[in-house]
């Protein structure tokens, strides 16, 4: 018997498409609610109390209207502050995003390695003990950038960006003590992997860039591997929380990870 109950995703604005795309190649028929709270957008710039008080309530609101089977928080900041506030109010599969920090540890060959994050990310304890957990003989150098996020925002709807933006939220990491050494950078913000070419492109040196995304969608898999799923896959809905100007840019996105729906919360 197929079952229409959707996944949903979670983010302050479109960095969870980088979520999203790996979960439609695991469960191409999976049906998508994808929200941005652009009425809470920048995630960043804003406090552990503000986070915390605003996640579970949206998402409450959220899993009345929708119904999903799971919600993955396809946000860093959201999911180090939140996370364990959103699990007690709902009953419900939640997925998190955290920093890839154990996967980049594992690779990196110098023991120097970087995360980029939000501002608000990169002061988390979470990431402190990860490092303390997974990455104990390297040197963890921390950068936060709300420039990066306002350029993945701009850049899916098609807007140009500089170069030197991109080189700029580098540096930040580059010019610490050690930065030299660097050879892989976490990219622990779901908008950064939307960006990781042009990041690439300004890096003086080859830098292997990982982020959490595909172990999201093998953790969705595996908790959903016992349900059924619609034949076909149903159109995907993205949801924002504020009244939003839809440029074509960013529709022609939206569309092409199958949200053709449109809704205000
Ligand atoms: N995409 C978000 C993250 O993973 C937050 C970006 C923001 O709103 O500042 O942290």
């Amino acid at each position: 018997m197929s079952d229409a109950r959707p996944i949903l995703l979670f983010d302050s604005g479109v960095g969870g498409l980088s979520v999203l795309a790996e979960v439609r190649q695991g469960l191409p028929n999976a049906p998508i609610v994808y929200v941005a709270d652009n009425g809470g957008f920048p995630y960043g710039t804003k406090t552990e109390a503000e986070i915390s008080a605003r996640v579970p309530a949206l998402l409450g609101r959220l899993a009345e209207r929708y119904r999903p089977r799971l919600i993955i928080i396809a946000c860093n900041t959201a999911s180090t502050i939140a996370l364990a506030g959103v699990r007690a109010a709902l009953d419900l599969p939640i997925v998190g995003t955290v920093p890839a920090i154990k996967p980049a540890a594992e690779q990196s060959e110098t023991r120097v390695i970087g995360v980029l994050g939000t501002n608000a990310t990169v002061r988390q304890p979470y990431v402190d003990d990860l490092s303390a957990q997974f990455a104990s003989d390297c040197l963890v150098l921390r950068h936060g950038s709300a420039a990066l996020v306002e350029l993945a925002e701009a850049s899916l709807r098609g807007e140009p960006t500089p170069d030197s933006a991109y080189a700029d939220a580098l540096a930040g990491l580059l010019d610490q003590t050690g930065g030299d050494r660097m050879d892989i950078v976490v990219l622990a913000c779901t908008h950064f992997p939307l960006v990781a070419d042009r990041l690439a492109a300004v890096a003086p040196r080859p830098l292997t860039f990982v982020d959490g995304a595909k172990g999201i969608a093998r953790r969705t898999a595996t908790l959903t591997r016992d349900q059924q799923w619609p034949d076909t896959p149903a159109p995907g809905i993205a949801v924002f929380t504020a009244t939003i100007d839809l440029s074509e840019g960013l529709r022609n996105a939206l569309a092409g990870m199958g949200l053709t729906k449109i809704e205000r919360l």
